[in-house]
């Protein structure tokens, strides 16, 4: 345990990267040792609005060469395919280590790299930041609760027309195979996962490429999800609509009632079921015919900025040794299992079992080497 603030290095200081040089500039209990990014005037900026006394370099090595730059701790916002470098060399200095996701495209990356976090016993969590929505935490605490009783199925629609050229985005999606899988239905993943407290048992997947798209991938994902505890999901979502207004809605059926989030951020309704309101007129209209649905309240949220301070809460006080963290380099291997099957589903045009793509992870040289301590697939130890 400590109680100075734990000193952070960011690496990469684009779109994310801002985000998170505010809410690390903003947090009590942390400060910004130092900024890297190969673009330095990037790193600039974002010291200038958000930590003046940080450091500030064109690459990780060079602010940890620096005795000014004396840390705890690294979080890297930089490309995927950068991440597995990046990672390894945070760990070689054994700082803790936060980092975007994916934290790889490649599954033999993500392996070697849980390993090395517990070789050096060190923490490795993933920027899975959606879990501290409000809204996100509200559906699993009903889950856990069974204040509805045991969920059932749902559907889950991300529909985004994000144009790839505009200038304030990250370009490197554009030439990814499956931008639509690795950068964004991870987090949809992820956060059925979460919220559902269960893991993924099969799946069927459908991927494709809208003419008009501005990627060279397929953005737009379909998969129907069968999950250990019984529950369905039927997810759809796209980076390539025809209408520019974003459109989400993930639902959720209980036994007890159905949860509702309409919105991507602020919105969560709940029904009470009534079994008797089925007997009476054709159902078909709101007006008394059906359960009025009720608003749950939930805490006012900035987009990006409070569920990052979430996850960075959760990451400062594993560095502190205060907490065990839950959203783990090998919790995120599961959603990435998920992104694997998907592909392979799509290849085989039939369904796959989450268990094959386990045991054949768990027999990958770097998970396989024994190590004496902590889980194999799970999380770090500390
Ligand atoms: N969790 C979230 O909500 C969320 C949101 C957006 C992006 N992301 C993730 O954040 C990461 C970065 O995405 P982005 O949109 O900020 O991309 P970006 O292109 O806007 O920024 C990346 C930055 O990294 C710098 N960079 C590249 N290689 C580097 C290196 N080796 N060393 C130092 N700097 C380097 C670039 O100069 C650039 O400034 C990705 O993994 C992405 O998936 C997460």
């Amino acid at each position: 345990m400590r109680d100075s603030p734990v000193r952070v290095i960011l690496v990469g200081a684009g779109v994310r990267g801002a985000m998170w040089a505010q809410v690390i500039g903003e947090a009590a209990d942390a400060s910004l040792a130092g900024i890297a990014d190969s673009d330095e005037a990037r790193a600039t900026r974002a010291r200038d609005s958000h930590a003046p006394a940080a450091l500030v370099a064109r690459d990780l090595a060079a602010v940890l060469d620096s005795p000014q730059a004396d840390a705890d701790a690294v979080i890297i916002a930089t490309p995927p395919s950068t991440h597995h470098a990046l990672v390894s060399r945070a760990l070689a200095h054994r700082l803790h280590v936060l980092c975007e996701k994916p934290l790889s495209e490649d599954l033999d990356e993500v392996t070697d790299l849980i390993a090395r976090a517990r070789a050096a016993r060190r923490h490795l969590l993933v920027g899975m930041n959606f879990r501290y929505l409000p809204s996100s935490q509200r559906i699993r605490r009903y889950v856990r609760t069974g204040e509805l009783g045991a969920p059932s199925y749902a559907h889950f629609t991300y529909h985004r027309q994000r144009d790839g050229n505009r200038d304030d985005l990250n370009d490197y999606v554009m030439s990814m195979a499956h931008p639509m899988l690795l950068e964004q239905s991870i987090h949809h993943f992820d956060l059925l996962r979460y919220c559902y407290d269960a893991e993924v048992e099969s799946l069927v997947c459908d991927t494709w490429r809208p003419s008009w798209s501005t990627y060279a991938g397929d953005c737009c994902v379909s998969v129907l999800i069968r999950f250990e505890n019984g529950v369905r999901a039927n997810y759809l979502g796209t980076w390539t609509a025809a209408w520019n207004r974003m459109h989400f809605r993930w639902r959720t059926e209980f036994e007890g009632g159905a949860l509702i989030q309409r919105e991507q951020f602020d919105d969560l309704v709940r029904v009470d079921f009534d079994r008797g309101l089925g007997l009476r007129g054709p159902n078909f209209k709101g007006d008394g015919e059906a359960e009025a649905p009720v608003v749950e309240p939930l805490e006012p949220c900035t987009p990006f900025v409070d569920d990052t301070r979430g996850l960075l809460a959760e990451f400062l006080g594993a560095c502190r040794g205060d907490l065990e963290p839950v959203t783990t380099a090998g919790d995120h291997l599961e959603s990435l299992l998920v992104v694997q099957a998907c592909i392979e589903s799509l290849a085989s045009g039939g369904w796959v079992t989450l268990q094959e793509l386990r045991d054949r992870c768990a027999s990958r040289p770097a998970l396989a080497r024994p190590t004496g301590e902590g889980p194999v697939l799970g999380g770090e130890p500390s």
